[in-house]
């Protein structure tokens, strides 16, 4: 989403915050801008990614905020990209967000004379901030959020104060200081290079930044001192390694990952899953609820499959978008458990926010266990990815999976529903787990020969069973993400009560194929598609009878435990789409209109 950095008391400060901005740049990337001081205030535009702003001459600026932008309102051009200035050029002001009466705002705003240059909503603060002129700094601020509706993360160079403010309300904002000199960002990342540790905003705080100095006050306008993270374990590599995008070096990264958290959690001798959470935390668990949006919400239909089907517990997965704006409420004795790799996405911690009073216990699965979400849970699961720069969650998606299983075992534990016997078998499993997904990644070659058939299609079902549906609707997600494939996942049952009526010589279906119980319903299905002459592609498990010529094209994946063998599927959908998107020459790490991380409604 929107990336925001602002640096006061440095020299050089305008290209030490474009270097920020690079390091924030993947999760917003339409356009971007920059604005410095000195003695007057500048600023400069570009549409595309940072690279596109060239800063030329000598840095004598002190001061200098920037801005990449992920468009929500107006369209990808230079006026409408970030800072924006107010009528006198005295002000550059970034926001991140959604101000929701920002029209009603710009009219009065019109009417008093303003004149405004974009179509966006986040103009009307450097008007009202003119609007403001006479007051001290901080009241100015203060009058400015009072007018607001919505969601923001704000930052303000204000030229006549050589000063920075910044307020924020459900959008993410970092900020700290050395002796001489203060950092503002809306990721930590941004900040890493010139601070040992730095602060997150909560809600309704507000500030002003000037050389090595922060004034920090709550949503009542009382000082107050926030605790500041430590950055030095934040990973910061936004490096490819050799590869040539980052979705595939993440994909290879996986059984790392992987390994990382069983390391963590699991153990043979004795056979054991800690959590690391409190056993009354888990206890009191009579129902689980999952909440999440895109990938992290398929990560939570495949933890609620695993708590019915092993703690032998009602539980659910809903999207958060959804349940942000729902009328049910958890019941009593629900955990909650939200799944959010960058711990950032709005509607998620929307969701959050419209339970939380009812005080249910609160679980956060992230990569980031200082984020928003992570912040405001009762505990966190992390996922031990390291960073994650494509796009397309892939390697995060994998960690989520594997710790809903082991939440999963862990309630089971508690509950007596699985014996010691179980255990040990599923922490063996486990432990030689990522030899699987190795193997699924030595076959990227065969992933690559049936992605290259599928890249011929624009229209693709995907069909699953039981375990394997959130796997398919994984990747059906993926083919539309990266390979804008509209692809659609069905339970394989569910496809003959109407869809049928697309099947044709256009129209693929894939189907994620596992030996044992399912297997025969399964071949069933992919008779029925075979007949009605649509082209077939299978991605079958070691183990499954070879569809032979039902199957237009066949790609094998390695055994695993049937509890696993939603990761494997996952796996190889995450290279056929890279593969697919590939044959069609896409921006991959970028796909058009999306965002890592999304931090508007
Ligand atoms: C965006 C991304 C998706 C991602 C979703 C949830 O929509 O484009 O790939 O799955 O956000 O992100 P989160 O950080 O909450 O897991």
């Amino acid at each position: 989403m929107c990336g925001i950095c602002g640096i006061v008391g440095v020299p050089n400060a305008a290209r030490l915050v474009l270097q920020g901005l690079r390091s924030l740049e993947y999760r917003g990337y339409d356009s971007c801008g920059v604005a410095w001081l000195d003695g007057a205030l500048h600023a400069k535009k570009a549409v595309g990614g940072v690279d596109n702003l060239r800063l030329d001459g000598p840095a004598h600026e002190t001061a200098a905020l920037g801005h990449t932008r992920w468009a929500t309102h107006g369209n990808v051009t230079q006026e409408n990209a970030h800072p924006h200035l107010d009528c006198g050029g005295d002000v550059a002001v970034v926001h991140n967000g959604v101000l929701l009466n920002y029209e009603t705002l710009r009219d009065a705003l019109t009417t008093q004379g303003h004149t405004f240059r974009s179509q966006t909503d986040s103009e009307v603060l450097a008007h009202l901030w003119e609007s403001h002129a006479g007051a001290d700094g901080l009241e100015r601020l203060r009058r400015l959020v009072q007018q607001l509706k919505g969601t923001f993360s704000i930052a303000i160079l204000d030229r006549t104060e050589a000063a920075l403010y910044v307020a924020k309300e459900r959008n993410p904002l970092w900020v700290g200081a050395t002796k001489t000199a203060s950092f503002l960002a809306s990721d930590p990342v941004a900040l890493k290079p010139h601070l040992p540790a730095a602060t997150p905003l909560e809600d309704g705080d507000h500030a002003r930044l000037t050389p090595g100095r922060i004034d920090l006050f709550d949503a009542a306008g009382r000082p107050v001192q926030r605790t500041a993270q430590p950055l030095a374990g934040l990973d910061d590599r936004i490096d490819k390694a050799g590869y040539e995008h980052f979705m595939l070096k993440e994909i290879h990264e996986t059984p790392a990952s992987l390994n990382r958290i069983l390391s963590a959690h699991v153990t043979i001798e004795p056979p054991h899953v800690d959590l690391h959470l409190p056993d009354a935390f888990l206890a009191k668990a009579q129902r689980v609820l999952f909440l999440g949006a895109g990938t992290s919400f398929h990560a939570g239909l495949l933890g609620a499959q695993f708590v019915r089907r092993l703690a032998r517990l009602p539980a659910d997965a809903q999207t958060s978008p959804e349940y942000k704006d729902a009328t049910s409420v958890p019941e009593k004795g629900t955990l909650v458990v939200l799944l959010s790799q960058s711990g950032e996405t709005l509607d998620t911690l929307q969701a959050l926010h419209r339970i939380e009073s009812l005080g249910p216990p609160l679980l956060a699965l992230t990569n980031f266990p200082k984020s928003s979400i992570g912040r405001k849970a009762d505990h966190v699961l992390e996922l031990r990815t390291g960073v994650e720069v494509g796009v397309a969650a892939t390697k995060t998606f994998l960690s989520q999976s594997l710790l809903v299983y082991l939440l999963a075992l862990a309630l089971a534990r508690q509950r007596g529903t699985v014996g010691d016997a179980a255990l040990l078998q599923a922490a063996t499993e486990l432990k030689r787990f990522s030899r699987a997904i190795d193997r699924v990644l030595f076959r990227t070659a065969e992933a690559g020969q049936l992605a290259r058939e599928l890249s011929r299609f624009d229209h693709v079902f995907l069909l699953a069973k039981d375990l394997l549906l959130p796997a398919a609707f994984e990747g059906a997600l993926k083919l539309k993400e990266i390979a804008y494939l509209h692809a659609e996942a069905y339970a394989a049952g569910e496809l003959k009560h109407g869809p049928f009526a697309l099947l044709e010589k256009s129209t693929a279906v894939v189907f994620l194929l596992a030996p044992g119980a399912h297997e025969a319903s399964l071949r069933n299905s992919l008779h029925e598609v075979h007949a009605r002459g649509a082209p077939t592609f299978v991605i079958a498990m070691d183990g499954a009878q070879d569809p032979g010529p039902l199957a237009t094209h066949t790609l094998w994946v390695p055994a695993a435990p049937f509890d696993l063998q939603p990761l494997v599927f996952s796996t190889a959908l995450h290279l056929v789409s890279y593969w697919v998107a590939k044959a069609r020459a896409l921006p991959i790490d970028r796909p058009r209109n999306l965002a890592k991380s999304v931090t508007v409604e």
